[in-house]
C-alpha cells in the first residue's frame, strides 16, 4: 500500500517538473501577457494633469495639420506627454465618456507609448491608464529602434521623442456589434489619431500617422495581449 502511494507520488512530482520545465523553455514574450498585470501593478507614473487653454485656436490646428516626418533631438516633458495622452484619450466627462467618440461607448482602444527622450520619464514601454491619467511602465528599455524595424524601418519612428500606440481589442466591440464592429473600431482609431494631431499642432510638436508595419513584429516589441492589435504608431518630436 505505502509502496503504491510512493509511486504515485514520485508520478506526480515528475509530472509536475515537466510541466515547469515546458514553461520555462517557453519564450519569457508568451509567458509575458499572463503575467503582465501583475508584473507592472507597482509601476504606476501619475501623469501631471492636462490643462484645457491654448493660443492655437482649433480652426489654426485644422489648417496647420500636417504629416511631420522629421523631428529635432530634444526632449519632450511630461506635461506634453501627458497633454497628447488625454487628448487621445483622456476623459472628459461621467461615466468615463472621453475626448474621442466610440461606437456604444465600449472604448476599445488603448494608447501605448514608446518613450525614449522624455524628461522625467525613463526610456521604456508605457501603457496609458485614462481613468488614472497615468502610465503603467511595462518594459524598461528603449524601443523606438525595434518598433521602427518593424514598420519597415521608417525611420521617423526611432527619430521621434516618443512613439503613441494605438492598439484595439475588437472582441469588445464585436460583442455588441458583431461583423460591424471591426469597421467601428477603425472609424475610431482615425478620430484619436487626429486629436493627436491636432494637439501635436497647439503644442508645437510633429506627427504622422502610420498604418504600415508588420502586426506580429509590433506585438512582439509591445509584447501586447493575445487579443490586442496595433492600429496606428504616431512618432512624436519637436520640429
Ligand atoms: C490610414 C493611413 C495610413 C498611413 N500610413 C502611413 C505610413 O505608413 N507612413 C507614413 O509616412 N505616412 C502614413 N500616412 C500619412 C499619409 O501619408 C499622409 O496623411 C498623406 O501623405 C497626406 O499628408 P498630410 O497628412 O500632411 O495631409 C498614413 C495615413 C493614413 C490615413
Amino acid at each position: 500500500m505505502r509502496s503504491k502511494s510512493t509511486k504515485l507520488s514520485c508520478f506526480i512530482l515528475v509530472l509536475l517538473l515537466l510541466v515547469l520545465g515546458g514553461l520555462i523553455v517557453m519564450k519569457r514574450e508568451s509567458l509575458m501577457p499572463l503575467f503582465r498585470h501583475a508584473i507592472s501593478s507597482h509601476n504606476t507614473i501619475k501623469l501631471p494633469p492636462p490643462v484645457f487653454k491654448s493660443n492655437v485656436s482649433i480652426e489654426e490646428a485644422l489648417k496647420q495639420r500636417r504629416s511631420i516626418r522629421t523631428y529635432k533631438n530634444v526632449a519632450l516633458t511630461l506635461q506634453q506627454v501627458s497633454q497628447l495622452l488625454w487628448a487621445a484619450q483622456g476623459i472628459t466627462a461621467v461615466p468615463g465618456l472621453r475626448t474621442a467618440p466610440s461606437a456604444g461607448g465600449i472604448y476599445p482602444l488603448k494608447i501605448y507609448v514608446v518613450s525614449g527622450n522624455v524628461g522625467n520619464l525613463p526610456a521604456g514601454v508605457y501603457r496609458y491608464l485614462p481613468d488614472e491619467q497615468a502610465l503603467e511602465m511595462l518594459s524598461k528599455s528603449d524601443k523606438r529602434q525595434e518598433l521602427a524595424l518593424a514598420a519597415h524601418e521608417q525611420h521617423d519612428i526611432k527619430e521621434g521623442a516618443i512613439d503613441i500606440v494605438i492598439t484595439a481589442t475588437y472582441k469588445q466591440t464585436a460583442a455588441k456589434y458583431g461583423s460591424n464592429g471591426e469597421q467601428y473600431v477603425h472609424m475610431e482609431a482615425g478620430h484619436v489619431a487626429q486629436n493627436i494631431y491636432l494637439q501635436c499642432v497647439s503644442l508645437g510638436l510633429g506627427t504622422v500617422s502610420i498604418g504600415s508595419f508588420d502586426d506580429n513584429n509590433i506585438r512582439h516589441v509591445l509584447i501586447l495581449p493575445r487579443d490586442e492589435d496595433p492600429l496606428y504608431i504616431m512618432p512624436v518630436g519637436k520640429i
